[in-house]
């Protein structure tokens, strides 16, 4: 029997404020299968990113654990086991969009140049931001960016793939493609979780959750 791919346990993160710290996440639980894409949602402010960042390894809980793979989560784990598109993006500004999208697999052992290159172009072709792959991020719109950043934390194939709004800034044209890779990495095995405001993403989910007072609830609606 396979467990779930990711599961955070009894998850406690509190942030310092100079007006009375804030517990964001209050012993939340969270269990996440191979193949399964679970939405999350909730009010700006209630948690979603800073979950993220936990289930990620990017921050530590001040109690509680993420597990993943059954392993205790220590720190980021590399891009092929887990990877992230955070709300920031992060692309590398130095790096064309190619070889941002190409990373991951140039991290890995054992990628020929050219399956990388097709894989990169296949990617960016089916987000319709093939035209730019040999441009810088500063060179391309924000939408453009995140449809880059979505390319690059797939392009490895992860076990666990962590998404933060990542239809946030898309028109209506660009989003069905960005719903069709996410559904596609669920359905060739990785744990998808999807923070999102987007009644759309929501609806290409498996399972969808809410996030509030610092708890998983099953959503409504
Ligand atoms: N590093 C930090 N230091 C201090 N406070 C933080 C930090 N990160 C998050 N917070 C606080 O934790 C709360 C949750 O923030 P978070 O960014 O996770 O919300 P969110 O649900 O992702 O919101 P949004 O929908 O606007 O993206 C907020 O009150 C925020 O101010
Ligand atoms: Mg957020």
């Amino acid at each position: 029997m396979t467990g779930p791919v990711l599961r955070a346990l009894g998850l406690r993160r509190r942030f310092p404020h100079p007006s009375g710290d804030v517990e964001v996440l209050r012993g939340l639980e969270l269990s996440v299968d191979a193949g399964e894409l679970v939405t999350v949602s909730g009010r700006s402010g209630s948690g979603k990113s800073a979950l993220l960042a936990l289930l990620g390894g990017f921050d530590s809980p001040d109690s509680g654990r993420v597990l993943l793979g059954g392993e205790p989560v220590d720190g980021a784990p590399p891009w092929h086991t887990c990877a992230v598109l955070p709300q920031a993006l992060g692309l590398a500004p130095e790096l064309t969009v190619a070889e941002n999208v190409a990373l991951p697999l140039r991290l890995q052992p054992g990628g020929d140049r050219d399956g990388i290159d097709a894989r990169v172009a296949g990617l960016l072709g089916d987000l319709g931001v093939g035209a730019l792959s040999d441009r810088y991020p500063g060179e391309v719109s924000f939408g453009q960016q995140q449809r880059v950043a979505l390319a690059r934390a797939v392009s490895g194939r992860p076990k666990v793939l962590l998404t933060d709004e990542p239809t946030a800034h898309l028109d209506a044209a660009s989003k069905p493609a960005v719903l069709r890779l996410l559904r596609r990495c669920a359905n060739e095995g990785a744990a998808v979780v999807v923070a999102t405001h987007d009644d759309e993403v929501h609806a290409a989910a498996n399972r969808r959750v809410r996030l509030a007072d610092g708890v998983i609830m099953a959503a409504s609606g």
